[in-house]
């Protein structure tokens, strides 16, 4: 019949339903993200670091010396495994006495978070069980949505045997900002030997500690110190983002060199290679120790927004809301002493007084409604955190006494 639709020819008709798939993660995280442009609003959802404390100086000067020294190899393409000095500056500052690391045990990744959806890339199947906290990191959980894994929570030891592998934020995890004990540390390392399952160790906030004792990580940990080579079954993610700035996208996967080539592999179909740009003026900053040099302003800085957000939250939160001041990191996480409030109908509410928050909801793996919220202090100024606090404690009586009106 003429004019008729023949649906087998017509690429139109044969486009999957990409709403379905996409309003499950990654739109979620940029509506996140977006709040930040409202005029306004005072944003204590994002996940950023304050960005009028990026070293622009130090970044120009490793940029020139990038290009005087690398020259062209600094604007072609790499190799995927990235910069092999960059490797090695990586492999030598990691390495203690106890971990062996060389460049075999490093991968340059795209930021963390590459690595961490590489890692999906090379080890889900469809139907594959992952172990994760509850609540986890909501950019692994977008990561692996498309390879489809089941999610068990990591406390349930009889979970372990069937998984996968198992993904911790070790240090002030996002979004609890809370810290594993020595003792919680040796309890995975020790269900991962059980096991035989990968342990990965997701670690971009260790350095910003405001205060309280420094922790293992799991990698060295993990090391034996006979070993020349690391070959546990750890792998850690490292990255530039929280130290330097997350503009640059460089981080790095170290682990077993199995493993490393296994991500080297998912890695060549992704993008070749990290740009080597951004690798060449990476590698210039780390061989000046500008990243180490710049974390005492930056723990100077977050420890004084920490302080001014909990002392607001103490003022004007403390009859609604629990939370524990964190050690470091980025994130308060505050959960509602009433049960039943429901963080995601919250949300209007606030948004409303102007202030955004992140609902508990979006990092929790079933997406179960959440009497918890994430609020990030790294990205505002003292004032303004308590300006947002005083406009969330409003925004939660006003929600409150509309409930209370409705039942
Ligand atoms: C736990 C965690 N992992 C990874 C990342 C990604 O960082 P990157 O900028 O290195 O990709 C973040 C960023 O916020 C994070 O919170």
């Amino acid at each position: 019949m003429s004019g008729s639709r023949d649906s087998a020819s017509d690429p139109a008709m044969r486009r999957p339903d990409f709403a379905a798939w996409m309003g499950q993660g990654n739109s979620i995280t940029q509506q996140f993200l977006s709040f930040g442009n409202r005029p306004g609003l005072i944003a204590l959802s994002g996940g950023l670091p304050a960005a009028e404390l990026y070293p622009v100086d130090d970044v120009q000067a490793a940029t020139e010396r990038a290009l005087a020294t690398h020259g062209s190899a600094a604007l072609s393409y790499g190799a995927v495994e990235g910069f092999p000095e960059l490797r090695e500056t990586i492999a030598r500052r990691l390495s203690t006495e106890r971990l062996k690391l060389t460049p075999e045990n490093v991968l340059i990744t795209t930021g963390s978070l590459q690595a961490v959806e590489l890692i999906g890339k090379a080890l889900i199947d469809a139907g594959d069980a992952i172990l994760a906290e509850y609540p986890t990191y909501l950019g692994a959980l977008d990561a692996w949505l498309p390879r489809q894994p089941r999610y068990a929570e990591l406390a349930y030891r009889e979970r372990w045997p069937e998984a996968k592998f198992a993904y911790v934020v070790p240090n002030f995890s996002n979004p609890t900002g809370a810290v594993l004990a020595r003792a919680e540390r040796e309890a995975l390392l020790a269900r991962s030997e059980e096991s035989g399952i990968w342990l990965v160790e997701d670690d971009p906030y260790g350095e910003l500690r405001y205060d309280g004792a420094v922790q293992p990580s799991l990698l060295e940990m993990s090391a034996r110190p006979e070993s020349t080579v690391y070959d546990g079954p750890v792998v850690h993610l490292g990255t530039l983002s929280k130290t330097i700035a997350p503009g640059l996208r460089v981080g790095w996967a170290v682990g077993a060199p199995e493993m490393i080539r296994a991500l080297a592999q998912a890695k060549q179909g992704s993008d070749l290679s990290t740009s080597t740009f951004c690798q060449a003026v990476s590698l210039e900053l780390i061989r000046a120790d500008a990243d180490r040099r710049h974390v005492p302003t930056l723990v100077d800085a977050y420890r004084e927004r920490r302080d001014a957000l909990c002392a607001a939250a103490q003022e004007h939160l403390s009859d609604l809301f629990d939370w524990k001041v964190p050690e470091g990191g980025m994130f308060v996480w505050m959960t509602a002493r009433r049960p039943g409030l429901d963080t995601n109908a919250l949300l209007s509410f606030a948004l409303e007084e102007g202030v955004s928050f992140v609902p508990g909801s979006v990092f929790d793996p079933s997406g179960q409604a959440s009497p918890s919220l994430r609020l990030n202090f790294t990205a505002n100024p003292p004032e303004r955190l308590q300006e947002g606090v005083r406009r969330l404690s409003r925004a939660v009586r006003a929600f409150a006494s509309q409930r209370a009106a409705a039942e």
